[in-house]
C-alpha cells in the first residue's frame, strides 16, 4: 500500500474504522531525525500498520518559547517516513486539532509537577491533551515514545493508566551521534562551538553512571559531580540536574531504587535534556 498523508481529523478517522489489524503509533512534531525512525521502525516491527503523525503542537509551547521559528520540513519528513514502511501520515493543520471554541484540557498530577515543569510551565498540559485527542483520533494499538523525553513518557503512562485509555506505550532508548549527544530537532540550533560544547551532557551523565558502578550512592555527590563537571564548560548555563525515583520523579537522596537522571542545560541559547536510568 502506498503511504497516505491525511489532513483531517474526519479522513483520518474514517481510515482508522476500516482497520481491522493492529495500529503502531508514533507521534511527532516532524523535523524528524534517527530517534524518531527509531519509534517508526519499532512499531513497523511489532504493527500491522503504522500512523505517524506531524504536528507542532501550539499547546505546549510556552510564551517566549520557538513555536513560531520551530523547524519544519515536511517533504523531508514525508521521504523519510514513506522509506521506513509507514502506512499513514497524519498532519492536520492546527485549526483542525483545536478549532475555534476548543476547551477542555487533559491535567496529570504530581508527575509533571517536576523537573521540566520550572522552566516550562502548562507544557506537560498541553501534551497531555494533544496526545489524548491523536490518541482518541488514531486509535492505535501501540503508541512510542523516546527515552530522551523521558519525564513526557511518564506523564503518557501515568495519563493512560489513571484514564483507561486502552492501548500499549512503548519507550524507545535514546539514540545519540557518535559523541553521544542525544538526537534532537533543537540541535540544529547549535553553532559548531555550541555543538562541541553539547557533549557536556552525555559527559556528566556518564560520570553519573561510572561514579554509581564504583558504589556511590549518595545521590547528592553524584550531582555535585556532575554539577561540577559541566560548570567546567564555559557556554554551558545549569537549568536542572536531577537524580529521582524513576517512577514517581520524587528527588532521591540516596540511590535506593531505580534511579533517573536527568539533566537540563543551556548552550548558549538553546536549551537541551538528557537522562540516563540506573537500576
Ligand atoms: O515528543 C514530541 O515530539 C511531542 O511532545 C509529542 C509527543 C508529539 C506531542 O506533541
Amino acid at each position: 500500500m502506498a503511504m497516505q498523508a491525511i489532513r483531517t481529523v474526519a479522513e483520518m478517522t474514517a481510515i482508522r474504522q476500516q482497520i481491522t489489524s493492529s495500529v503502531g503509533f508514533v507521534p511527532t512534531m516532524g523535523f524528524l531525525h534517527q530517534g524518531h525512525l527509531a519509534l517508526v521502525k519499532r512499531a513497523r516491527s511489532e504493527n500491522s500498520i503504522v500512523v505517524v503523525s506531524i504536528f507542532v503542537n501550539p499547546a505546549q509551547f510556552g510564551l517566549g518559547e520557538d513555536l513560531r521559528t520551530y523547524p519544519r520540513d515536511p517533504q523531508r519528513d514525508l521521504a523519510l517516513l514513506e522509506e521506513e514502511g509507514t502506512d499513514i501520515v497524519f498532519m492536520p493543520a492546527s485549526e483542525e486539532m483545536y478549532p475555534q471554541g476548543f476547551n477542555s484540557w487533559v491535567e496529570v498530577g504530581e508527575v509533571t509537577q517536576r523537573l521540566e515543569e520550572a522552566s516550562r510551565p502548562g507544557h506537560f498540559k498541553g501534551v497531555a491533551t494533544v496526545v489524548a485527542k491523536l490518541f482518541n483520533i488514531v486509535a492505535p494499538t501501540r503508541a512510542y515514545f523516546g527515552q530522551k523525553d523521558a519525564q513526557q513518557a511518564i506523564v503518557i503512562e501515568k495519563m493512560v493508566a489513571d484514564l483507561n485509555m486502552n492501548l500499549g506505550i512503548v519507550v524507545v532508548p535514546t539514540v545519540r551521534e557518535s559523541d553521544g549527544l542525544a538526537m534532537s530537532s533543537r540541535n540544529i540550533y547549535l553553532n559548531a562551538e555550541e555543538r562541541q560544547a553539547a557533549t557536556v551532557l552525555f559527559k556528566s551523565l556518564n560520570l553519573a553512571r561510572q561514579l554509581w558502578l564504583a558504589g556511590e550512592k549518595s545521590a547528592h555527590e553524584i550531582r555535585e559531580e556532575m554539577i561540577s563537571l559541566i560548570q567546567g564548560e564555559p557556554l554551558a548555563e545549569i537549568d536542572y540536574v536531577s537524580i529521582a525515583d524513576a517512577q514517581t520523579l520524587e528527588e532521591l537522596k540516596e540511590i535506593d531504587r531505580g534511579a533517573l537522571v536527568s539533566l537540563a542545560v543551556k548552550i548558549g541559547k538553546p536549551r537541551l535534556i538528557d537522562n540516563i536510568i540506573l537500576e
